[in-house]
Formats: C-alpha cells, sequence, structure tokens
C-alpha cells in the first residue's frame, strides 16, 4: 500500500525516530518513493535529522521514478538500489506460489489479486531482467540499519523476514523491523514468526488502512 496514507504509521515512525535518531533506513518494495519512502524523508527532514535512507525496487522504471521523485522532493542523503531484494534462488515457482496461495485461501488470509489471475500477477511483478539480487542481506550488512521495513510483493514478504532475521542475528545488530500488510499473503506469516521469537518484541501495530506492525529484534 501506499504507507503515506497511513498517519498512524507516519506518528509510529515519528515516535521511534525522535526516541532512537536512527543513523540509517533500510525499505524494500521503494515503488516511486511518494508512500515509506516519503514518509521517512518528511520525519528525518522535519527532525533535522541526517538520517540515510536506502531503497530496493527491482522494477527499473520505479526505481528511475523514485530517484526523480526524491531529487524534486529535496531529499539528499538517500539511495536507491534497482534489484531483487532476495537471492534470485529463493525465487518461489510458479506452482510454489499456487500451493501458498491456496493455503492462505484455506486460512482466509487475503491477497491483492482475482483468483484467475493472482499467481501471474505476483510472477509479474518480478521483471525478468534483474540488474542484482540479494540486496537485503547485503545492505544490511553494508549499512547496518537501525529501521528496516519490509514492503515489497505479496507472494514473497516472509522470504524477506526470513532473510531479515537470519542476518540481523549473524551480524548482532539490533533494529527496528516494520512489516506492511500483516493481515494479507504478504506478512500474516512474518507476524506469527515475529510473535513466536523471543528476539521480537512487537512496538507498535495499525489498522488504519492496511494493517502494519512494528517490532524490536535485539539478536540472542
Ligand atoms: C506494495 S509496493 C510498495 C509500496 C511502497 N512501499 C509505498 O509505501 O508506496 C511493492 C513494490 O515492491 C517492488 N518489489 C516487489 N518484489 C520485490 C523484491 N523482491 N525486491 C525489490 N522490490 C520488489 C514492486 O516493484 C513494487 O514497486
Amino acid at each position: 500500500m501506499n504507507m503515506s496514507l497511513d498517519a498512524d504509521f507516519a506518528a509510529n515512525v515519528r515516535l521511534i525516530f525522535e526516541q532512537t535518531v536512527p543513523q540509517t533506513v533500510l525499505e524494500t518494495g521503494t515503488y516511486n518513493g511518494l508512500g515509506s519512502t516519503t514518509v521517512f524523508a518528511r520525519t528525518i527532514m522535519n527532525c533535522g535529522f541526517s538520517t540515510k535512507i536506502v531503497g530496493i525496487e527491482v522494477n527499473p522504471i520505479y526505481a528511475a521514478a523514485a530517484r526523480a521523485n526524491m531529487a524534486v522532493e529535496g531529499f539528499a542523503n538517500i539511495t536507491i538500489w534497482e534489484g531483487l531484494s532476495i537471492r534470485r534462488d529463493e525465487l518461489p515457482t510458479k506452482e510454489e506460489v499456487e500451493r501458498f496461495l491456496q493455503e492462505m485461501d484455506a486460512l482466509n488470509i487475503p491477497c491483492d489479486h482475482p483468483p484467475q489471475t493472482r499467481v501471474e500477477s505476483y510472477m509479474r511483478e518480478i521483471p525478468e531482467k534483474i540488474v542484482t539480487d540479494n540486496l537485503l542481506r547485503t545492505l544490511i550488512e553494508q549499512e547496518k540499519p537501525d529501521f528496516i521495513l519490509l514492503d515489497s510483493a505479496g507472494h514473497l514478504g516472509y522470504l524477506e523476514f526470513n532473510a531479515t532475521t537470519e542476518t540481523l542475528q549473524k551480524i548482532g545488530k539490533s533494529a527496528f523491523v516494520a512489516l506492511d500488510d500483516i493481515l494479507h499473503v504478504k506478512h500474516c506469516n512474518s507476524l506469527d514468526r515475529m510473535m513466536e521469537d523471543p528476539r521480537y518484541f512487537i512496538y507498535s501495530c495499525g489498522m488504519e488502512r492496511n494493517a502494519w506492525a512494528i517490532a524490536r529484534f535485539e539478536p540472542s
């Protein structure tokens, strides 16, 4: 969803940023930059911080649009990486997406698309030509972000959540981890895992538009 429309999410981001003064914010699914990226950038500007924003976007047209929109808004300390958040070899096959969506159906968990076209629609969200992959793990290791938002494709949310948890644990980094669409195929499994995992403490949840959660991760 466009997270700039969710005032409750923006208010929680502001509260966390004011309390913790993040050095770096990382997000997957930057889209055109006018949603969650703008929430982060405006909060950083309004707080007078020099926090860096790092975005990951697999679609070259959206990545270019996000760079242009950020320049128009005057947001300077921001880098948009074009590429895939997870590894290429982790991308689910058509059959695996079909099976996953059937499992979600059985639990009455909603997805973005009508039943006849949903598998193709999710598969199409990932372009055939990917310039680089595994950006989420690479950038967590490189940038050591203090706040991470996972908001990319519905059928990949749980894979991004696993990659995030695994990498934060590996480098021994505490961070806030935000999930968009927690009552949806994108992150319902991630939320379940977050609630079971003692390294996560759920900090806040929102139900205003699409449901979201922000948790604090402390490595064991
Ligand atoms: C739901 S939209 C993001 C909305 C945005 N965060 C906002 O608030 O407006 C999902 C975006 O993730 C991108 N995307 C999907 N899968 C991805 C992946 N594995 N890695 C990087 N970007 C991905 C899509 O191209 C799309 O632009």
